[in-house]
């Protein structure tokens, strides 16, 4: 094996991804199966985990699709000990589950005085504590694991930068990179190092839950959508499958050293003052 195969190399390891009937999770589980990974696609929604599970193994890749609620404790216990009678461990935890709701929002003729609170809860919830009790099923079993493991966050660049409409699901997504900063440390101080905590933070990537706001029927923008595309300097959304070599690199031994970072995938996005 060349010096680079041997640095990224992932070949039989086993990852579980969250919310893998999305968007991104799909095109990160069909990269890392691609690079020799074995894929737990878990989603509220079985049939789409499934429809992904599928997709990937339609290419040559090894797959499941599971059933699995981020936040319910013993659905994540179920499918832990539902993995372990197939695989002898978990290596990789991706926590892709997330993402915003309406009344978590300020549209333009609101205001602030008009948040909904409990769709506030709610997102809070799914973002943040979605992050949080997964880390703990499958972190725990990563910890009892001789070879340790690797968890990787979703954040936003709405944990970084104040961005109209979304006060719920920004704050949400800060909590996850404090989360991220803080349980790497944790991870690294009780268990000698062989667990590391990273995220990424993808800037603007066309999903269903953000189509309808950046883009029209016709495939034009919107004038959010170009407000969007011309604070990203490369002057474009981004493609779900370029979330795969952040990922692929932060869970490889390439990236022995790194925990707790938050890395921005976002065509410059975050670096950029918009003037
Ligand atoms: N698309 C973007 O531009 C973008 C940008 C930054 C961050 N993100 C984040 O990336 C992650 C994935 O985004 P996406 O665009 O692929 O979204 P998506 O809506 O396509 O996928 C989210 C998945 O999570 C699942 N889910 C919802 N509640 C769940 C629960 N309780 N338990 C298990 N699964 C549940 C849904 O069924 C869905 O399949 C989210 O955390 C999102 O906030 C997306």
């Amino acid at each position: 094996m060349g010096y680079v195969s041997e640095l990224f190399n992932l070949e039989g390891k086993v990852a579980l991804l969250t919310g893998g009937g999305g968007v991104l999770a799909g095109a990160i589980g069909e990269g890392l199966a691609k690079a020799g990974v074995k894929i737990v696609f878990a989603d509220i929604n079985k049939e789409r985990a499934e429809e992904a599970a599928n997709l990937v193994c339609s290419l040559g890749g090894e797959a499941i699709g599971i059933g699995s609620n981020v936040l319910d404790m013993a659905s994540l216990e179920a499918s832990r000990d539902d993995i372990l009678k197939k695989y002898s461990g978990i290596d990789i935890l991706l926590n892709a589950a997330g993402g915003n709701m309406p009344g978590a929002t300020i549209p333009p003729e609101k205001n602030i005085f008009d948040l909904d609170i409990s769709d506030m809860d709610k997102v809070s919830d799914l973002n943040f504590k979605g992050t949080v009790l997964p880390s703990m099923v499958f972190g725990k079993q990563m910890s009892i694991q001789e070879t340790g493991g690797n968890i990787i966050n979703i954040s936003s660049m709405a944990a970084m930068q104040a961005i109209t409409r979304v006060v719920g699901y920004s704050a949400a997504k800060a909590a996850v990179s404090n989360f991220t900063m803080w349980l790497a440390m944790e991870m690294a101080m009780k268990f000698e190092g062989k667990i590391r905590v990273n995220a990424i933070a993808p800037g603007f990537f066309i999903g269903n839950q953000n189509r309808a706001l950046l883009t029209n029927p016709d495939g034009s923008f919107t004038e959010r959508g170009q407000k969007v595309i011309s604070k990203t300097p490369m002057g474009r959304f981004g493609e779900a499958h370029e979330l795969v070599g952040a990922v692929l690199y932060l869970v490889s031994d390439a990236a022995g050293f790194v925990t707790g970072v938050v890395l921005p995938v976002d065509g410059g996005f975050s670096i950029f003052s918009g003037v």
